[in-house]
């Protein structure tokens, strides 16, 4: 059978690719955000999972205000990497898991969570970047992936509690898979950040931590939170971190914190990233 062996969780910011691919992870602006990432390059590596299925949210880039899925699944062979008005980022396709991702459908869709089926998807920094932190700039990813759109773009996005929900019912559809791959759920987007408008720059380091303690500690007291919420202390772009809830709940009951890190600013962002893998 399939197994969740670990979840994590970091920001998305595209700024941080954008350091990757022009070689200035070392700049002192940048060197402690690579930093903090550097434990958990070091535990990627030495056992990569079989497969990561990686929930962010496309910023405008494969999908526009014509069409808006609420949560697309990525079962598509491959995913090429975006022009997101600079061009492709330098990185390697991204391979995925045709055979799991049909089976996370149906297992998904029966349990009723409608989702919507990607048979072609481009990812843009939402994917990219998290890739690049947790392993770095190899000639090709060490795992397979199968990319989780969300809508946090657009009004309305989903509850938190329905994100839960879902990561609860992908731990029960890899549960379900036959062949015995080693899975890991990321969760990506936030910290606080707001990259428009008036209170542009907004970061909220407070709620932020709270928000990491609920959610290894108590993550249904997290799912009640509303999205005003989100938007009042963490900014517009805030609310990606409904996200985080999907990881979560794919963890199951109690989890086990090994790697946390916190670090202000990366461009307009709250950088945050936890490392969790299920209690034993
Ligand atoms: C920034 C952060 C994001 O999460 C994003 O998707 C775009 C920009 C930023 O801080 O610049
Ligand atoms: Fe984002």
């Amino acid at each position: 059978m399939a197994r969740i062996t670990a979840g994590l969780t970091t920001s998305h910011v595209p700024a941080i690719g954008m350091a990757v691919d022009l070689g200035k992870t070392e700049e002192p602006y940048w060197q402690p955000v690579f930093a903090g990432y550097e434990w958990t390059r070091q535990w990627a590596q030495a056992d990569p999972p079989d497969v990561v299925v990686l929930v962010y949210n496309d910023h405008a880039s494969a999908f526009d205000l014509r069409m808006i899925p609420t949560f697309a699944l990525g079962c598509a062979a491959s995913f090429d990497p975006c022009d997101e008005g600079y061009g492709p980022r330098p990185v390697p396709v991204v391979e995925g898991h045709p055979e799991l991702a049909a089976h996370l459908a149906q297992s998904l869709i029966l349990d009723e969570f409608d989702l919507t089926l990607m048979n072609e998807l481009d990812v843009d920094h939402g994917l990219t970047v998290p890739m690049s932190l947790v392993y770095g700039s190899p000639e090709a990813w060490p795992t397979k992936v199968i990319p989780l759109a969300v809508n946090v773009v657009q009004y309305p996005p989903p509850t938190g509690h329905r994100c839960l929900s879902l990561g609860r019912a992908i731990a029960r559809a890899v549960a379900s898979f036959p062949e015995a791959l080693s899975v890991q759920v990321w969760g990506t987007g936030g910290m606080s950040h707001q990259i428009q408008g008036a209170r542009a720059g907004l970061i909220n380091p407070e709620w932020d931590a709270a928000f990491m303690d609920g959610l290894i500690a108590d993550p249904d007291a997290v799912a009640k939170i509303p999205h005003i919420e989100y938007l009042r202390e963490t900014g517009s772009e805030g609310i990606e971190m409904v996200m985080w809830l999907i990881m979560r709940g794919a963890l199951g009951g109690s989890v086990e914190e090994l790697h946390r890190f916190y670090h202000v600013p990366a461009s307009n962002t709250a950088v945050g990233h936890l490392v969790l893998q299920p209690a034993p």
